[in-house]
């Protein structure tokens, strides 16, 4: 959800501002998301190196989604969406788990649409927790022989399809220590377009670009 902060100082504003617009997209792309009937969506709201800006700016953004969140659920419930946060949970502050686990019980049961939001995570970080777990198992079986899906499900998204989609906002082409294994063989599309503008009509042009490409896996068609 790039470009927050770019967004508000091009109006003069502090960057804090610009993720409160943010979250407005964030409930637009997922109305859309209901309504097409999207089973799983994922957003990438907070990395580990994130924990590096400015204090205020982490004190705004983690109040910003403990509010948020907790101000959802009704809308959550009644759209049948199950919110799951995933990342490295021991970072954030026990307020913010409290209502994120009230948030996952309450919601648990969301059959319509899943909704991942990505809190204090890193693809290598989870890559590495996975393998410690890995190397644990194996530790109990010698000689087991090693599997992709081993490691797949050790990681915080065991359970949950890879994607077949990763949308970057603002112009920025990399993939920032996001979902390094889960996007083996993820489309991208790219836009300059900067998340608090990243609306309905903005999501329907990125998915008809994904519609657009021819995926092999690697294969021959
Ligand atoms: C990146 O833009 C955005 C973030 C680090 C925060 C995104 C989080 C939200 C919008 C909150 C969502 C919360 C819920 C509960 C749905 P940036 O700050 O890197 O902007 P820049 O690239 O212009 O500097």
């Amino acid at each position: 959800m790039d470009g927050n902060g770019r967004w508000a100082k091009a109006r003069g504003k502090d960057r804090i501002y610009g993720h409160f617009e943010g979250v407005e997209s964030v409930r637009a792309v997922m109305e859309a998301a209901v309504e097409w009937g999207i089973p799983y969506i994922s957003f990438f709201a907070f990395s580990e190196e994130n924990w590096g800006r400015p204090e205020q700016e982490v004190l705004a953004l983690m109040e910003l989604m403990g509010r948020t969140m907790v101000g959802e659920l009704d809308n959550f419930l009644e759209h049948r969406i199950r919110f799951v946060v995933l990342g490295n949970r021991a970072r954030l502050s026990d307020e913010l788990n409290a209502s994120i686990d009230r948030m996952m019980a309450a919601t648990a049961g969301g059959d319509a649409l899943t909704m991942i939001l990505f809190l204090s995570y890193s693809g290598q970080w989870d890559i590495l927790q996975a393998a410690e777990k890995m190397a644990h198992d194996l530790m109990n079986h010698p000689g087991q022989p090693v599997r992709p899906e081993d490691l797949s499900r050790h990681l915080v998204t065991a359970g949950i399809p890879d994607p077949d989609l990763l949308i970057r906002t603002s112009g920025e082409k990399r993939i920032s220590n996001y979902l390094l294994w889960q996007t083996a063989y993820t489309e991208f599309v790219f836009t300059d377009t900067l998340w608090p503008d990243f609306r309905k009509e903005a999501f329907r042009e990125a998915l008809e670009e994904f519609a657009s490409r021819d995926r092999r896996f690697g294969k021959i068609k």
